[in-house]
């Protein structure tokens, strides 16, 4: 099917709401709007919302990927779908963080664990993403693209694209995981390592772009983006049938906050969800530029033009490089959105990472990547710092799994004890861990 029969969805610029036809128009503008030049459009369907009832409510129904969403996502023709069944993930209910805040905190709530970590294409939040990217770019016959990225999102697009028959360049910072770098190698796309940080990586990116006239990402209010992320919230909904009213999230450019909103925009009028949920973003301690900028805006009581008060970290040294964005600019959407939602923006001591990972991991037997640590570290701050109360119903966004950053798998290792016979050996009870592992929490 041509883009010129497209009569599914349109664009509108958030800024002007001036309306752009399709995504052959889109490309063609380089993703801005035309007439005010700003790169934020909402994706509007021509299709009845109430289908958005059948599709969340229909429980017979064999849900194998975020395409079940079709009609609410900007694809045309089915046959250029690109998929491995990702974004219809677990929702796992994570009892003993549920215990742990009544017993340390008296409090009240129930906690469920978002599974990006079980995504089948690349095991991480992204894939969701890339299945969209990949799809959109084969149906408007794109055979070259390229990417900025701290990691995952390279990943996840280097493995769809390949299977969509698409080039791809990708510009990692110098301190991306050689995981990430192998992976995207593997695929057979380009790899550019940047001699700086992602701010330089991007920048180079967009050279290359203009350079080689070659389609770049365009990040966190990507259309394509953001659509394919809004599904979390309908997939909630259908699985547990709520919303839960808290999310949490590791947070770098913010493109999953973003997306859940224009998702509660697509169904508010159905009146199937109250409201939004309470954001709580977290970032890791040693790039948490989006953190400063808004505790010192809410120490200040939010002082007229707060939003544009944020500070650049040159060369983060975090950590957790696939949430190293030291220009966080996107911090005026985001901390508008946070704010309209009652929520916080947070940081995880990167120290703790490990001990959080563990602990999870001898509970749940959930392996977690560093980026989803960060999440899970945001739940135990916000308890202590009182933003979770009685009655909560917290998701929280295990983001990424362990195999992501090979490195921080091998600091897993604690029960090792090396032997030179068999009288170095004992009985094993794994309980005697237990008190250790949930030490550095209490
Ligand atoms: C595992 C994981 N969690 C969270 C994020 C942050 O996503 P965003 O801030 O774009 O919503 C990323 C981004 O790279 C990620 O890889
Ligand atoms: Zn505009």
């Amino acid at each position: 099917m041509s883009n010129s029969t497209n009569n599914k969805f349109h664009f509108v610029c958030r800024n002007c709401k001036h309306e752009i036809k399709d995504f052959k128009e889109w490309f063609s503008y380089g993703q801005k709007c035309p007439k005010c030049g700003k790169n934020w459009v909402d994706t509007v369907y021509s299709q009845d919302i109430n289908k958005y009832e059948e599709l969340i409510f229909d429980n017979g129904a064999e849900v194998k990927s975020l395409w079940h969403y079709f009609d609410f996502l900007p694809l045309n023709d089915k046959k250029n779908i690109i998929t491995n069944g990702e974004g219809v993930i677990d929702i796992d209910r994570w009892s003993f963080l549920e215990k742990f805040a009544k017993e340390q905190y008296n409090i009240d709530c129930t906690v469920y664990a978002y599974r990006n970590d079980d995504n089948y294409g690349t095991g991480t939040f992204k894939d969701a993403a890339a299945t969209l990217v990949a799809s959109v770019l084969k149906e408007n016959n794109i055979k070259e693209y390229a990417v900025a990225s701290t990691g995952n999102v390279a990943n996840a697009f280097a493995r769809y694209l390949a299977e969509a028959g698409i080039s791809l360049s990708v510009f990692i910072p110098n301190d991306a995981l050689k995981a990430n770098e192998a992976e995207v190698s593997s695929y057979g796309q380009r790899v550019y390592r940047v001699d700086g940080d992602y701010a330089k990586a991007k920048k180079i990116a967009a050279e290359f772009s203009k350079k080689y006239n070659v389609l770049l990402s365009s990040g966190n209010t990507d259309p394509m983006r953001v659509e394919a992320k809004k599904v979390m919230l309908f997939e909630w909904l259908r699985m547990l049938g709520e919303v839960p009213n808290v999310y949490i999230q590791a947070l770098s450019g913010g493109t999953g906050p973003i997306a859940i909103n224009k998702a509660f925009d697509d169904v508010k009028d159905l009146g199937i969800i109250k409201q939004s949920p309470r954001y709580i973003l977290v970032q890791p301690s040693r790039c948490a530029p989006m953190t400063e900028a808004w505790q010192k805006a809410k120490a200040n009581n939010f002082p007229e033009g707060w939003e544009q008060d944020y500070p650049i970290y040159d060369n983060p040294k975090s950590k957790v490089p696939t949430l190293a964005t030291g220009n966080p600019a996107t911090y005026p959407i985001i901390s508008k959105i946070v704010k309209d939602s009652g929520g916080e923006i947070i940081e995880c001591d990167e120290e703790k990472l490990i001990d959080i990972s563990r602990l999870v991991a001898y509970e749940t037997t959930v392996r977690m990547g560093p980026a989803a640590a960060v999440a899970v570290g945001g739940f135990f701050d916000s308890l202590k710092n009182g933003d979770i109360k009685n009655g909560d119903r917290i998701m929280i966004n295990i983001g990424e799994g362990v195999r992501r950053a090979p490195d921080f798998m091998k600091e897993m290792i604690y029960t090792t004890k090396n032997i030179k016979s068999v009288d170095d050996c004992e009985n094993y009870d794994r309980a005697s861990y237990r008190d250790q592992l949930w030490k550095p929490f209490k």
